[in-house]
């Protein structure tokens, strides 16, 4: 899940999950059930589970963390397995691993095929040119950048008429500027068109297969997939929401989606909270930038508590971020409106008050807006010794940045 504005309103919090990126083994059900080839699998959250998958399918078989960064083979997420017990124990090893920052808590068990070839093939948003693109290269399995950058030539890229859509004309036009080989072609071509109907039916803003492997046989096959939904077609994919549940296994976007709350983990250490979409979001900006004078300190997550900040939610928003571990300082950023800063400042005396020895990790509070003066005499007061009070955006979020580093 990515965070984004939803609309202008600012204080009503206005934040919806925009995008909604899938697990591999999610990906390739969608892909599946509009057509492409896969190979047979299926996702596992114990050895025992993976075991049993490997059972029910052809040996040998792959056993792939599933977590959404890219990468996996060459992280060690990506292992061969020859029996169901050697598959049991290449998901123990699997499940747990770090991965970029990702832990993984599943694996898929996959059909192991042999590869020949191996080509990519996306389909996305592009925002700079307000189209969508297809990408396809003959120069699959690798990192697609690598090959954007050092060998563009072998990257064709189409633009897509969103009102045509890719027919089989469009999708041989497409086929046929990455030069895909012959033996090839026709089944890419169809391949190509399934891709598009997953696109467009589906309402993603990118389908991406690498590798799109060519088996020994000649057979065309997707052995990885990449799917992001765009959530503002949510009210004509009821059928997606299950999807999104699944797809937000972080634990702490498990516990805030519990409580309500618009939080998104981010990589980084600098816990934020603020109210409205669009003040949260120029916070993780300012604490980037800040953070960059203290070797590259980053926000740790997003955490809009929305109009009404009240002590209770500034609590729950409070407790999910002190939960982090990777949390080493917290930058409360708030804008008084509707909510007054007086009942702001209040909601936070009284949040650490309830949190008690849970509240560990300094806190930075920058008030402003509506009684601000008010609000700040109330911190002054109550003298928490985790809390400093800075007045600027830009202060605060120097502070936090720097209490983050020590
Ligand atoms: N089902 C499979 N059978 C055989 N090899 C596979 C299979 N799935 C993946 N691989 C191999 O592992 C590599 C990495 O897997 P992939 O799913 O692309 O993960 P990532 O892109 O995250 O590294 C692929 O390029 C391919 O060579
Ligand atoms: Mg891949």
């Amino acid at each position: 899940m990515r965070y984004n504005a939803r609309g202008g309103d600012g204080e009503t919090g206005g934040l919806r999950c925009l995008f909604v990126d899938l697990f591999e083994y999610q990906a390739r059900d969608l892909l599946a059930s509009h057509g492409v080839p896969v190979l047979p699998g299926g996702v596992a959250e114990t050895p025992e589970e993976a075991e049993a998958i490997a059972r029910e399918i052809a040996q040998p078989v792959v056993v792939k963390a599933q977590v959404k960064v890219g990468g996996r083979g060459k992280a060690g997420g990506v292992k061969l397995a020859d029996n169901p017990e050697d598959a049991r124990a290449r998901a123990q090893d699997i499940l747990g691993l770090d991965i970029k920052g990702h832990i993984t808590h599943r694996v898929m068990v996959a059909q192991a095929s042999d590869i020949a070839e191996e080509y990519y093939f996306s389909y996305l948003l592009d925002r700079s040119n307000r189209t969508f693109l297809a990408m396809a290269s003959v120069a699959g399995g690798m990192d697609i950048e690598e090959v954007a950058a050092t060998r563009p030539d072998e990257l064709a890229k189409v633009p897509i008429d969103a009102t045509v859509g890719v027919d089989e004309a469009k999708a041989t036009e497409i086929v046929d500027a990455a030069n895909f080989p012959a033996e090839v072609r026709d089944q890419v071509i169809a391949i190509a068109v399934q891709l598009w109907e997953v696109f467009s039916k589906e309402d993603a803003t990118l389908v991406e297969v690498n590798p799109l492997a060519k088996a020994p046989d000649g057979t065309v096959l997707a052995l990885d997939a990449k799917v992001t939904l765009d959530g503002n077609a949510e009210f004509r994919q009821p059928e997606h929401a299950a999807l999104e549940d699944a797809a937000s296994a972080d634990p702490l976007e498990a516990a805030a989606k519990e409580k309500d709350l618009n939080y998104v983990k981010l990589e980084g250490e600098v816990g934020i909270i603020g109210n409205g979409a669009g003040l949260v979001m120029s916070t993780l900006d300012v604490v980037a930038y800040a953070g960059e004078e203290f070797g590259g300190v980053k926000p740790a997550n997003f955490l809009d508590i929305g109009g009404g900040a009240s002590a209770e939610v500034m609590g729950n928003g409070l407790h999910i971020i002190l939960s982090d571990p990777a949390v080493k300082s917290v930058f409360v950023n708030v804008f008084g409106g509707i909510t007054s800063c007086d009942a702001v400042a209040n909601g936070i005396v009284s949040a650490l008050q309830h949190l008690g020895d849970e509240a560990t990790k300094p806190l930075v509070v920058r008030l402003d807006g509506n009684n601000v003066e008010e609000g700040r005499r109330i911190l002054a007061e109550a003298n928490h010794p985790l809390v400093t009070v800075v007045d600027t955006m830009d202060g605060a979020a120097r502070r936090a940045a720097e209490l983050a580093a020590a």
